[in-house]
């Protein structure tokens, strides 16, 4: 028995099949072009996605020698909030797709926020008024491409985010593919409440939307279609749709209130479970669905923090700055020296995200002399992840309450050893890696798997959960307080730099 899942992340997509015991049988990754029309921009092109899926799903398929008709089910995870809006006549989209992290929506956040500021939508939705959630992005759309407007109110235009698209195309697009969403990636629009799990009337009107360009809100493990004839994965039942942080955290096992994932992708997203209750945040987190299991099952909420750059900062390294010829490179040299010279690196490429939400900030680089070299930027850029992250995990416990026993781990920045020990050290607690660090796809092949049968149920899922690697805290009390004091003042050249 085998499942699939596509990841469709901000930088690449990945097809990977899973068997029973949750171990990766075959794995296939392709990137696509990211956009950067003007400063602060970020577009992809949806139907190069769609094309790299498509690869992806032949490639992993080849390389593992399998049929698709061998695959029991397949789950889709995606970059959220990235917004796109297609013609139901035909499948094409109207215009690339905006990013999540790109920050073209800081007038119509604020015009939004009217009196009652950033906080105007956030009982509901669990949400600020932020670039970063799909609304924004649509409204965008709304005013800028010519006809769309009347083409979302009259049907002809479809809008989503990428599990959307996806899911349209894997079954059958133009020629009879669905329209749904997750519950989990609508909870990212601003247009969800999350009590009813529906979409609001009220907020939709005030956000000027037309309902009837919406997907159906659908939970987190059903069948919502088979993959369209002719396809690479005909007659495959698509059971699953989890956004990526939410399926990372399910392929985690945080299966209990309380238990936290940190993931490492282009940016770092942190969430910690809390169960059934919606728990409002008084520091800067979101408040988000975590998962819901079934049609009928209760809705399990998280608290998340979202930080906008990541990986982004070393790709950044590598693809502008060309100061390391790839990421492992800026490990290497990040090592060659004792600290970080006394040089901190802010990377608000897109502002700041959680917990200080300033779209004002933008990115620095502070406390340079003569003696910093290129090795001290690696150091300053990989340092800059796990500051980040103790911001929103200082957060989280003041709104949970909780002290963390350890963090687990995983994306393609838990390879690099520096980072991780550097995280736990920062926030001084333990890191975790589980054997299979690809639990964003696995988390999807989860929803996916359970739905059709594969799984029993979260006990049989958490049993196959495993550790692999744990980095404890070294750092002594005083250096950790005067590393943070550092980045702090470093944060606070960063803010209010735009505007
Ligand atoms: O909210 C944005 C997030 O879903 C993107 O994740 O892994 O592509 O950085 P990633």
């Amino acid at each position: 028995m085998y499942v699939g899942a596509i990841d469709q992340g901000t930088s690449s997509t990945r097809f990977m099949i899973f068997d029973r015991s949750g171990s990766v049988i075959s794995s296939d990754q392709r990137e696509h072009t990211q956009h950067y029309p003007d400063a602060g921009l970020v577009e992809h092109d949806a139907a190069e996605i769609w094309q790299r899926t498509q690869e992806c799903i032949a490639g992993a398929l080849k390389k593992a020698k399998l049929k698709s008709d061998q695959l029991s089910a397949v789950g889709v995870t995606n970059q959220r909030e990235t917004t796109l809006v297609w013609r139901r006549s035909t499948g094409e989209p109207y215009h690339n797709a905006i990013v999540w992290n790109d920050v073209r929506t800081a007038a119509i956040a604020k015009e939004l926020e009217g009196s009652s500021g950033p906080d105007r939508f956030r009982s509901k939705t669990g949400l600020p008024l932020a670039t970063y959630f799909s609304a924004t992005k649509l409204i965008w759309l709304m005013r800028n491409v010519p006809g769309l407007e009347a083409d979302l109110s009259n049907g002809e235009a479809m809008f989503g985010t990428i599990d959307s698209w996806l899911l349209y195309n894997l079954t059958g697009g133009p020629n009879g593919g669905v329209h749904v969403t997750s519950v989990c990636n609508a909870s990212r629009t601003l247009m969800m409440d999350l009590k009813t799990l529906q979409w609001d009337k009220s907020l939709l009107k005030s956000l000027g939307v037309p309902p009837e360009c919406l997907p159906e809100i659908r939970s987190n493990s059903e069948v919502y279609g088979h993959g369209a004839k002719g396809g690479y994965l005909e007659g495959v039942p698509v059971a699953g749709i989890l956004g990526d942080q939410q399926a990372a955290m399910f392929g985690q096992a945080c299966f209990s209130p309380g238990e936290v994932k940190s993931t490492y992708g282009t940016g770092n997203f942190i969430m910690m479970n809390t169960g059934g209750e919606i728990k409002h945040s008084k520091n800067g987190l979101l408040t988000t669905v975590g998962y819901k299991l079934g049609p009928k099952a209760e809705c399990v909420y998280a608290l998340e923090g979202a930080v906008a750059t990541c990986g982004s900062a070393v790709q950044w390294l590598r693809d502008q700055l060309k100061i390391i010829m790839d990421a492992p490179q800026s490990q290497i040299l990040a090592e060659s020296v004792s600290d970080n010279g006394g040089m901190y690196f802010v990377p608000a490429f897109s502002g700041l995200f959680a917990p200080r939400w300033d779209a004002s900030a933008r990115g620095v680089f502070c406390g340079l002399t003569a003696y910093n070299n290129r090795s001290h930027f690696c150091r300053a850029t990989l340092e800059a992840v796990a500051y980040q992250a103790r911001e929103v995990i200082d957060a989280m416990g003041q709104d949970s309450g909780v002290t963390l026993t350890r963090i687990k781990v995983d994306g393609g920045m838990t390879a690099n050893d520096l980072v991780m020990q550097f995280q736990a050290d920062i926030i001084d607690t333990p890191v975790t890696r589980p054997v299979v660090p690809e639990t964003t796809a696995l988390g999807a092949a989860y929803a996916a798997g359970l739905a059709v049968g594969v799984w029993r149920d979260l006990k049989e899922i958490r049993a196959q959960w495993k550790v692999d690697k744990q980095w404890a805290p070294k750092m002594g009390e005083k250096e950790r307080e005067k590393n943070w004091a550092g980045w702090n003042k470093a944060v606070s050249k960063s803010i209010g730099w735009e505007g």
